[in-house]
């Protein structure tokens, strides 16, 4: 009878567990599934982790060019730096990791999430600037700098964890900033009338202005990127994922949006998930 009794308390537990564990909306799968296999047939050669090389998935010489720059990445010293911003204990003692929970490599693949509390995204560059600002640190840019070196340092440090957005099954708020996000990735806008989707699911592999398009798959898995073009401008060469949405606003003369609010927030989340399933590559080098 006690024998019976532990097994029922058990499969009970277990239950209860399952039912904690967010399940992902239908909705949402089917779009997953519908945005992968759409790239999976256009590009029959690329497994699903090659399509986080962008541009360098889309020519074998630009790929070349790639793995050279990536043996020696010119970030190195860069990225040593936001792994030493993440170990520094702030003024009270505690570390950036007190805001977080799981082990440091499981960090990256935990955003962006939807936090049923607030009723908003979280991203993990959002919840590394709030955590500088519970901890008494005064506060640091969005877009570059130390943020996206630490940023970069769980990037890295993530290589191989797999991406798995969750739009919990059931939530009607969550499915609402998911399609929010959505709806942002297809509005056409700015002077040029362009969407995310007319450059990135229309037309990868296409040349643009001396740019070969990386398709929207994967585009996630390796940021923040150190490119070229930003260490030639003001900066470092750092930026995270909002940076780039902010770039390639401007590219069709939109205005950018704010970032770490709503609107990129919504992005990101929808952005992501349609990558669920790939790995985190590590920083990259990007043009
Ligand atoms: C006019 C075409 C165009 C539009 C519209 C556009 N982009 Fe881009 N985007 C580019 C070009 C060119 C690059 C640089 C080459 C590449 O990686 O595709 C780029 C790069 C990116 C990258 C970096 C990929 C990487 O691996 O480094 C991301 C992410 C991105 N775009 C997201 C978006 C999102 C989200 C939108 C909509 C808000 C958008 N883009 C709209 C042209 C565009």
């Amino acid at each position: 009878m006690k024998k019976l009794l532990t097994i029922f308390t058990t499969a009970a537990l277990l239950g209860s567990t399952m039912v904690m564990a967010a399940q992902q909306s239908s909705v949402v799968q089917a779009d997953i599934d519908a945005f992968q296999n759409y790239f999976k047939k256009r590009f029959p050669n690329l497994s699903l982790n090659d399509f986080s090389k962008g541009p360098y998935a889309m020519s074998e010489d630009k790929k070349l060019q790639f793995d050279a720059i990536m043996e020696f990445p010119p970030f190195e010293d860069l990225r040593d730096k936001g792994e030493a911003l993440w170990k520094k204990p702030f003024k009270n003692g505690k570390t950036y990791s007190s805001c977080f929970s799981g082990a440091d490599k499981t960090i990256r693949t935990q955003f962006p999430r939807w936090n049923a509390k607030t009723g908003k995204v979280e991203t993990l560059e959002g919840e590394i600037l709030k955590c500088r600002v519970k901890n008494g640190e005064r506060k640091i840019g969005s877009g570059k700098g130390k943020l996206a070196w630490i940023s970069a340092y769980l990037t890295t440090i993530a290589k191989g964890q797999v991406i798995n957005v969750i739009v919990p099954e059931g939530d009607e708020k969550a499915l609402a900033a998911y399609n929010a996000g959505k709806k942002e990735f297809y509005a056409k806008r700015g002077q040029l009338n362009l969407s995310c989707a007319n450059c990135h699911i229309d037309s990868p592999g296409q040349r643009i202005r001396g740019n070969t398009l990386s398709p929207a798959l994967g585009q996630i898995t390796h940021f923040p990127v150190w490119r070229g073009k930003w260490a030639k401008k003001k900066g470092d060469g750092f930026g995270t994922i909002q940076r780039r949405y902010g770039g390639c606003n401007k590219q069709v003369r939109a205005k950018p949006r704010k970032r770490q609010r709503d609107a990129y927030n919504n992005l990101e989340f929808f952005h992501t998930a349609m990558s669920n399933g790939l790995e985190i590559s590590g920083t990259e080098y990007r043009e």
